[in-house]
């Protein structure tokens, strides 16, 4: 069985990046830049941005992290996107979500240049990945398709099942794998809360996508023999033995599910690194088509 270690492959991506931020500033180019907005104070939310921030800190680029209290009106938040949008030494903005209630998440995503939409959440990002045209593809998916590259795993031709339609994973990454490119042309099947035969319809997969957001909920008697199965999930389960009080939990029973897979990327240290290597990778693109 293959362990497929995010921390290791997104190493090796982020040290490509960071050579190639040295080398622009060697040529008397600024660095990159990333925006990051945060509302609010959502535990897990923090956690993501720090890794994001930190990441950009370690291969060398700029990065602004833009904070306010979960108050803050919709119209205050839009402001400051525009002001990001304009701001010429900004090559990508960033939103964390989720976004208190009261925000409309739809036109806050719109509302972020999609010159600058590192996350690939805006409508034009999502069209144009739809039908293969150059764009930011959302950090998550990305991740997972260069955990798959790195791997040198072969997709063409394979039954891929993802769990779970999110716009921010499982319906990209159902985009991607069907699209006619090197790790793409799986059949893929789309699977969500009101599928039936569920396990039957994973047993079929020859790779597993688990993006449902339910701990472990994937185990050995649903998995094919051999095949490739990428984690997603990052709940936090409560436990009072734990020094945080919590345990991250995939959507996937690893110890089970790893005596019938072929590869499995683990939580934590699986598709996380990945997506932020996704996202840094994004960054980079932005400022060279802005440049
Ligand atoms: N919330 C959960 N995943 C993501 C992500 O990839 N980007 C943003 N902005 N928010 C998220």
């Amino acid at each position: 069985m293959l362990r497929l270690d995010g921390t290791a492959a997104s190493k090796a991506v982020k040290e490509q990046l960071k050579q190639q931020t040295l080398r622009l500033e060697q040529d008397g180019n600024r660095a990159p830049h990333l925006a990051a907005v945060l509302v609010g104070s959502n535990g897990a939310s923090e956690t993501y941005v720090a890794g994001k921030v930190k990441s950009c800190g370690e291969i060398g680029y700029d990065s602004t992290l833009v904070r306010f209290d979960e108050t803050i009106s919709e119209q205050e938040l839009l402001d400051k996107i525009a002001e990001l949008n304009n701001d010429d030494t900004i090559d990508g903005i960033l939103v964390q979500l989720p976004l208190p209630k009261h925000i409309s998440e739809a036109k806050v995503i719109s509302a972020v240049s999609p010159l600058k939409d590192v996350d690939g959440f805006h409508p034009i990002s999502v069209g144009r990945m739809v039908q293969g045209l150059e764009t930011f593809i959302p950090a998550t998916p990305y991740g997972i398709m260069l955990m798959l590259e790195h791997y040198q795993l072969e997709t063409k031709g394979k039954h891929a099942v993802v769990i779970g339609r999110s716009n921010i994973v499982g319906r990209p990454m159902s985009i991607l794998l069907s699209s006619n490119t090197t790790y793409g042309n799986c059949t893929v099947t789309i699977c969500h809360s009101h599928t039936h035969n569920l396990k039957d319809l994973c047993l079929q997969g020859d790779i597993i996508i688990a993006a449902l957001g339910r701990a472990e909920f994937v185990k050995a008697d649903m998995v094919k023999p051999g095949a490739i199965v990428i984690d997603v999930g990052i709940t936090r389960v409560m436990d009072e033995t734990a020094a945080k009080g919590y345990r991250i939990k995939g959507d996937v029973d690893y110890a089970d599910v790893s005596t019938v897979a072929g590869a499995i990327s683990p939580v934590p240290g699986g598709v996380g690194p990945m997506t932020i290597a996704g996202l840094m990778k994004n960054t980079m693109e932005a400022y060279l088509r802005r440049k």
